[in-house]
């Protein structure tokens, strides 16, 4: 079992090295780790975000556990050489079209989060979200215009690219609550035409699972007022990244959310796939042993689950977290005081017993 671990920038090594110590406490035999370098620190060392030798070790892997890139003293430079292409080019190099994003109510947590106790108690969502298209992947650039410079983004999808998220996201109801909403924007958008069009046509093998479709504005207010009502959320690249992180507040920080991007290749474990929490590099606390932790550590337990074929290990991990957060260690984004290695060292204990 080959692991490529990829810290990146800010507080991603550190919440990368709290998982890595998760998965030496769960001593697999037969694990091989790589570390390689990405985004800003890798643009530092080898001139490029995303360098081959990078590519090359997460190809070679059976998944791929990532921290997070964006560092502020790279912000000036040229796109291209910016730390955030490094995640789009591998998540597009790799094949990664399936961005999973669960969200679910921790017991303990219902008071920290904004909304009302018993709404908060009540979310237990997915959110599956498009990752090699829309308008992140669409032809951009910058040009004159009677109001000065204009910049533009062009947001494209087929119905191929819908057809396979769409695939991915039925299959994903059917192991949980059957049921389906798709977010778009299709009173305004052509690509979000096609992408109800498709999703209609492709629920047709997936009779079991109820179907509605919702527009992006709708979805979002929806998520506050009543997100109990939500099972699967299938939408696009941005819509996704939008709603997911309003999703991760409702459930109390940013800083629990995991994710798994997920393609076609299996392995022989399972599916290849990349793990990473659902935040960024968070300059404004990096270096501080303030950051969360929890989030990288459940994108270890999915990692376990997809790519490695090890459920009892990855349920181990998540009953772990919950009982860590049942016992109030606490985090600054949770407005407690525990140290990103307090809380990786309850997980640990947490572990013991479990
Ligand atoms: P962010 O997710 O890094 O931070 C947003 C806010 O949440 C900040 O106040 C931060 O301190 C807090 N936060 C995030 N993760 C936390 C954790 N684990 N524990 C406690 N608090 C946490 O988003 P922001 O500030 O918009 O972006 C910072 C950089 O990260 C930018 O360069 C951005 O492009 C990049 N980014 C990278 C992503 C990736 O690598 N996949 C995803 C999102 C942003
Ligand atoms: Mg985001």
């Amino acid at each position: 079992m080959k692991i490529a671990v990829l810290p990146g920038d800010g507080i991603g090594p550190e919440v990368t090295r709290a998982a890595l110590r998760v998965l030496d406490a769960l001593a697999l035999p037969g694990l091989v780790l790589f570390e390689g370098d990405v985004g800003g620190i890798a643009y530092k060392r080898h001139g490029h975000p995303l360098p081959q030798e990078t590519i090359d070790m997460a190809r070679a892997a059976d998944a791929v556990l990532f921290g997070a890139v964006g560092d502020p003293a790279c912000d000036d430079l040229p796109r291209e050489h910016r730390p955030e292409q490094a995640i789009l080019g591998l998540r597009s190099e790799l094949g990664l079209f399936a961005n999973l994003r669960p969200a679910a109510g921790w017991p303990g947590l219902e008071d920290l989060s904004p909304l009302k106790p018993q709404l908060a108690r009540g979310i237990d969502l997915l959110v599956v979200r498009e990752l090699n298209g829309d308008v992140y992947f669409g032809a951009k650039g910058e040009r004159d215009s009677d109001g000065g410079r204009e910049g533009w983004d062009s947001m494209a999808y087929n119905e191929a690219e819908v057809r396979r998220i769409a695939h991915a996201g039925f299959r994903a109801a059917q192991s949980r609550r059957k049921r389906l909403t798709s977010v778009d924007k299709a009173n305004v958008l052509e690509t979000s035409r096609i992408w109800r069009e498709t999703v209609i046509a492709v629920a047709a093998d997936y009779p079991d699972v109820e179907l509605d479709h919702m527009y992006v504005d709708n979805a979002a207010m929806q998520l506050v007022k009543s997100p109990g009502q939500f099972d699967v959320i299938l939408t696009g690249n941005l819509f996704g990244d939008i709603l997911s992180d309003q999703a991760s507040a409702c459930v109390g920080s940013i800083g629990l959310l995991p994710s798994a991007s997920l393609g076609e290749r299996k392995t022989e474990y399972g599916t290849f796939g990349l793990y990473e929490p659902i935040h960024g590099s968070a300059p404004d606390i990096a270096g501080q042993g303030k950051a969360n932790p929890l989030a990288a550590i459940l994108s270890l337990a999915m990692l376990l689950r997809h790519s490695l074929g090890r459920e009892a290990d990855a349920g181990r991990v998540e009953r772990a977290v919950a009982q860590v957060l049942a016992d109030g260690v606490h985090g600054a984004d949770l407005g407690g005081s525990a140290s990103t290695e307090t809380i990786a060292e309850a997980v640990l204990k947490a572990l013991e017993t479990i």
